[in-house]
């Protein structure tokens, strides 16, 4: 295990102790042959927190994946809140909706399977109060704009990934669509700022594959 996995590990028992719910969909998701890529359970806690403070109670969640971050999210809801959570793959789709059952979120759980600017383009007009945007990063630019566009003032935005790997991000030969993906996701934060449309930053994460970091922008 790596220095920096121990170190969350150690918090983790302090912090979050066991979680039927989490563990579970974590297992599922192994069972389930899922590719093992979630937010940590401390990013899932901060992400949960962050809608929590807003008092967010319509969420869009970008990438479900195995539901492991949705069910975080969901946590950050009362009984009447909404989550609307985009996943291409029908096969994911199905664990993580057992996962949301597991957890008992799935009254509040509406997982959409499809490309999710399709699935985004087909919402009602009803703003958002928080978006977790965590699916191909190619597209994270496009998933942005829609955020902006669909969320109210004072709304959240959450960006995952948005370094991914440092050196592939900063050499300037590496023009692979999620290194452009990102780059761009930074240059739309730049012109929305400037125009008064968001507060942005970054939060740096170190971990054994180098450094990543997720991006938080407030609607103004
Ligand atoms: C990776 C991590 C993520 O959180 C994600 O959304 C996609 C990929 C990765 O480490 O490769
Ligand atoms: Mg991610």
């Amino acid at each position: 295990m790596s220095i920096y996995e121990q170190v969350d590990k150690y918090a983790e028992r302090f912090l979050i102790g066991e979680d039927d719910g989490l563990g579970h969909a974590i297992e599922n998701c192994t069972q389930n042959g899922l590719p093992p890529i979630r937010v940590s359970a401390m990013q899932g806690k901060f992400i949960m927190m962050q809608a929590k403070l807003i008092g967010a109670r319509r969420i869009l969640e970008v990438g479900t994946l195995g539901g492991y971050s949705t069910i975080w999210l969901a946590r950050a809801l009362s009984h009447n809140g909404e989550l609307i959570s985009c996943e291409c793959s029908s096969d994911f789709a199905q664990v993580a909706r057992s996962n949301v059952e597991y957890a008992k979120v799935a009254p509040k759980v509406d997982i959409r399977v499809g490309a999710a600017l399709e699935t985004i383009s087909r919402l009602d007009d009803i703003p958002f109060d928080f978006v977790f945007i965590d699916a191909d990063k190619s597209n994270s630019p496009n998933y942005l704009a829609e955020s902006v566009k669909r969320t109210r003032k004072g709304a959240m935005i959450v960006i995952d990934n948005t370094i991914q790997d440092a050196r592939s991000f900063l050499d300037p030969n590496n023009m692979t669509p999620n290194v452009l993906g990102n780059r761009q996701v930074y240059k739309l934060l730049q012109e929305y700022e400037a125009r008064g449309e968001l507060i942005a930053t970054h939060q740096q994460i170190a971990n054994e594959k180098g450094t990543d970091a997720f991006v938080l922008a407030v609607r103004v």
